[in-house]
């Protein structure tokens, strides 16, 4: 496997924590990890297989940082033909309604770039109402509720690294 970009924002650690999780899970002498606070262009542009994690927050909008992050830095960087994999935190007892919405605002903000998205996830053991990040019947990222559903994240990590182990190469 080629080297591993993850690039993540939080606000409170709880995307931190899954993007660490995440890296154990695969190869970890591949893996980067990376504050989207902190990155340039040429951080991403250099992995051919990104990963990417953000938070939702105010019912709907993409965490702070990542948001500044997407328009002002990822939008203008060079991504044809590369592996992008996204992931989302957030609550689906509290906010059902927009549940992981930061995954498909990535998602669509990506699309017509040149990207090769991997990393789908099936819905099904999800409790919400609606989201952003359904696209056809599923996913089109991992979403993780470290708030009502922590002890399910175990599982769903180890299962969503073994899509990645396939799909990016
Ligand atoms: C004010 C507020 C608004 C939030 N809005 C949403 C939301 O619309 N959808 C969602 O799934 N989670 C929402 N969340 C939950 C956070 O996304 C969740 O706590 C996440 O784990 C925070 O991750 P971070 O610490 O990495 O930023 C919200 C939390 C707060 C406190």
């Amino acid at each position: 496997m080629k080297p591993i970009g993850i690039f993540y924002g939080s606000s409170t650690g709880n995307t931190k924590k899954i993007a660490e999780n995440i890296k154990s899970n695969l190869e970890p002498g591949l893996v980067d990890i990376y504050d989207v606070k902190y990155v340039k262009i040429s951080d991403i542009e250099k992995y051919e297989n990104i990963i990417l994690g953000s938070s939702t927050w105010g019912e709907g909008i993409l965490q702070v940082d990542f948001e500044r992050f997407l328009y002002d830095v990822l939008k203008f960087a060079n991504l044809k033909g590369k592996k992008i994999a996204i992931f989302g935190t957030g609550d689906s007892a509290v906010y059902p309604k927009s549940f992981a919405d930061s995954i498909g605002i990535i998602f669509e903000a990506l699309e017509g770039k040149g990207v090769i998205f991997v990393g789908e996830f099936p819905t099904e053991g999800y409790e919400f109402v609606s989201s952003l990040s359904i696209f056809g019947d599923k996913f089109v990222g991992l979403p993780l509720d470290d708030d009502s559903e922590e002890e399910q994240n175990k599982l769903r990590i180890a299962l969503w690294t073994e899509i990645l182990k396939t799909d990016m190469n």
